[in-house]
């Protein structure tokens, strides 16, 4: 069976994913909403309400009364209450018109319907009836007169089980939704270790392992965005784990704002999660009758190890988030002029750049920031999103139509949500900026962040920025966001609803996005931000790529790239080769090494054309031939970590297989260069055991980019002894290996 069934002698809700099932329980007279099992696919439930160990003290208050308080603090919740029992995370703090905040939710009824409506002013992932079904839990809390409606929608074709909580105040009198968490999750602890991703500009989304111990593990962002400091995920992962092997739980936020994601251990052992808008800085007003829609959070279950929760994540966002129409295109190979002029260029540079591009294959010429007002530095003009003509003499549309006609596409940057305090904008309106009373707002790169949940400050900008899209055939934008939110005041709302701004904030980006791409259909959006701090799912719905981070150096960079690949299909992964001393580190890496590492995202440059040596140029022409040979497979395949040099500090290694095993690429990328060490064997995945692979070098250097190694392997011997990896010279040295099934 898959899908969705209630079970009504068990009162009993049995969620089935082709290799996982989700139980949710009713207890008692009064209707808890409790959590049975979430793992492992089930093919009888038989049993299963034992889970919930009511036979056991403090039995349900049905029974015993007197130890009320003990059931709600031990029972395994779907999502807890607050206030009257539950001494563990809440899930929901509301506070009525008395100024109290307690809670607690009782099943009221049940829908289970094909398909999955759409969350709105939200991104989240969709599907057709015949790919998913979902159930709607519509629960009450009697006293308040709130209803939440918890939603869970299950797909045919991942394990991926997406959740959701939207309210509705029932009642008479207004109330305050201090917490809205979108998931909650009770289950024992087996030991788990955790897992989530850290960092800071240029070191974005390194994996960082835990044992998750007494107490409350979480992971956090209070910049208005999803950030880089922090990301809206973690795992909970049996001791064992691996790649290939071990239990593991993955919770992922489809929200680019504020956000709280917690793994709490109790006095009994058990484990809740919870994952939500971070409730710090946020209270939404409801009023008699209103509703409030939290946004989506995706869980996860893999018993076969990383690798496949990895999987299941990729063909959902591939299958069920991103919309674009670009999503299953090659994405034209570009060349952004920020590293190689940042702000000083003018209409003649670009074209040099472009020719000289053109030349080598490259399809796209985007130009980056610095082209508009009196933009000749980052210290002024955001917001006066008009071309400069001191810059591009002739005016936007010249310029374009000449990097048309060299056969090239043309692109542009915008930092749409964001103003200069030198800025006609500013100087107009100066109370567009966030901004408390009494207190001067800070700067970070000179800039302040426009309040666009104001309806007018949306309109204004994009209305600027439509105005500039439709002057020229512009085919590409990126969507760039400098600096994380402060001093945040929204004037215009009531001081009881100052606690809205930050996701109001959130809901009027997500709105001009949609209404960018609907003016905009065939449009290639990139987002951005400070490199990635805003690289999360909830912006996959509006972008099929995101800009991963601003270290373009090929070798710190894999930490980067191995942590958001864990999550994102490398298509979503915006990946440059930039030039050496590197802007970031001044490391020297070989050219070919850059090229290879991007080659595993989107893949473009980002230098100075007329710059480069002949040599590397010459490169420029091979990695482009082998972007356009295999872009299809990185796309579109199966990506298997195989090696980290974040753990072995000797090199990087994964693998990219059809999905029918007919062939796979091998990324393989060295360290530091050690002596007198022998070749290694790395075992592979993914290949069908009794075919026969020939394996090839894929060389930029070679006419038909392929170098026949002579050496053909059955997929068993492939994936149980290994591949032959050759020690490289020098430091930094890497390969591509293809495999194609004989
Ligand atoms: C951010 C982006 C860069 C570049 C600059 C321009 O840092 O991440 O790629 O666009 O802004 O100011």
């Amino acid at each position: 069976m898959m899908g969705i069934a209630y079970l009504a002698a068990e009162r009993v809700f049995q969620l089935d994913t082709p290799n996982t099932t989700y139980l949710i329980g009713i207890v008692g007279t009064e209707g808890f909403l409790g959590h049975l099992y979430y793992g492992k696919k089930l093919n009888s439930v038989q049993g299963a309400e034992s889970l919930f160990r009511l036979e056991e003290p403090p039995y349900t208050p049905d029974t015993n009364a007197r130890e009320r308080l003990d059931f709600l603090d031990t029972f395994p919740t779907e999502y807890s209450g607050h206030g009257v029992g539950d001494f563990r995370e809440s899930s929901i703090r509301v506070k009525d018109k008395n100024g109290h905040s307690a809670v607690q939710l009782f099943y009221v009824s049940h829908e289970i319907y094909r398909g999955k409506r759409a969350l709105e002013g939200l991104p989240a992932t969709f599907g057709s009836e015949d790919q998913v079904t979902t159930l709607v839990i519509t629960c009450e809390d009697p006293v308040l007169k709130l209803r939440a409606r918890l939603s869970y929608s299950v797909f045919q074709d991942t394990d991926c089980i997406a959740r959701s909580v939207s309210f509705e105040n029932a009642g008479d009198d207004a109330l305050y939704l201090e917490k809205a968490m979108s998931m909650c999750l009770d289950m024992d602890n087996r030991d788990f270790q955790v897992c989530s991703l850290h960092g800071s500009w240029g070191r974005e989304r390194h994996i960082e392992w835990n044992r998750l111990g007494r107490g409350s593990f979480r992971v956090a962002s209070l910049r208005g965005e999803s950030s880089q400091q922090e990301h809206p995920f973690l795992a909970l992962a049996s001791p064992d784990i691996t790649q290939e092997q071990g239990e593991v739980y993955g919770f992922h936020f489809v929200y680019s704002g504020n956000f709280l994601a917690q793994a709490q251990v109790s006095q009994f052992d058990s484990v809740r999660v919870v994952m939500g808008i971070n409730p710090e800085d946020f209270c939404w007003k409801l009023e008699a009758g209103e509703g409030f829609q939290a946004p989506e959070a995706i869980l996860i279950y893999s018993c076969r190890g990383l690798d496949f929760m990895t999987q299941n994540l990729h063909d959902l966002y591939r299958s069920h988030l991103i919309r674009s129409p670009y999503l299953h295109r090659k994405r034209p190979v570009l060349i952004n002029n920020w590293e190689g002029t940042y702000f000083d260029f003018d209409e003649k540079k670009l074209l040099e750049i472009a020719k000289e591009s053109a030349a080598l294959g490259i399809e796209m010429l985007v130009m980056d920031d610095g082209w508009f007002g009196n933009r000749f530095d980052d210290a002024r003009a955001l917001g006066d999103w008009r071309v400069n003509e001191e810059k591009l003499k002739g005016g936007l549309k010249a310029l374009v139509d000449q990097v048309n006609g060299l056969g090239m596409k043309f692109g542009m940057w915008f930092e749409p949500e964001m103003i200069s305090g030198d800025s006609d904008l500013y100087r107009a309106h100066p109370d567009w900026a966030f901004a408390l009373p009494d207190r001067e707002p800070c700067r970070h790169r000179n800039q302040y962040v426009l309040d666009i949940s104001r309806r007018e400050v949306r309109d204004c900008i994009l209305e600027r920025m439509f105005a500039v899209l439709h002057s020229a055939n512009v085919e590409y934008v990126k969507w760039d966001m400098n600096r994380s939110l402060s001093d945040v005041a929204g004037i215009g709302l009531p001081k009881d609803r100052q606690g809205e701004i930050y996701h109001r904030y959130v809901l009027g980006m997500y709105e001009m996005q949609e209404r960018l791409i609907a003016e905009f259909p065939d449009l290639l959006l990139e987002n951005c931000s400070a490199g990635g701090a805003r690289f999360d799912p909830g912006m996959l719905y509006y972008s099929p790529q995101i800009w991963c981070t601003d270290d373009t150096d090929a070798i710190e960079r894999l930490a980067i790239q191995e942590g958001t690949a864990m999550l994102y299909p490398l298509s979503a992964m915006g990946a440059h080769v930039s030039v050496c001393p590197n802007h970031a580190t001044g490391r020297v890496t070989p050219f070919a090494t850059r090229g290879n590492v991007a080659l595993a995202g989107t893949f473009g440059y980002e230098l100075d054309m007329t710059k480069l040596k002949p040599e590397d140029k010459e490169l420029v022409r091979g990695q482009v031939a082998l972007y356009h040979r295999f872009n299809d497979l990185i796309r579109e395949g199966v990506y298997h970590r195989l090696a980290s040099l974040r753990e072995n500090h000797d090199y990087d290694c994964f693998q990219i297989c059809s999905r029918d095993g007919g062939e796979a690429l091998v990324f393989y990328i060295e360290g530091m260069k050690r002596p007198n060490q022998r070749s290694r064997f790395q075992r592979l995945r993914g290949l069908e055991g009794e075919a026969l692979y020939r394996i090839c070098v894929a060389d930029p250097k070679e006419a038909g980019l392929l170098q026949d190694t002579g050496n053909i392997m059955s997929g068993d011997v492939l994936m149980n002894a290994g591949i032959k990896l050759e020690r490289l010279w020098g430091d930094f040295g890497s390969r591509i290996l293809y495999l194609k099934r004989e």
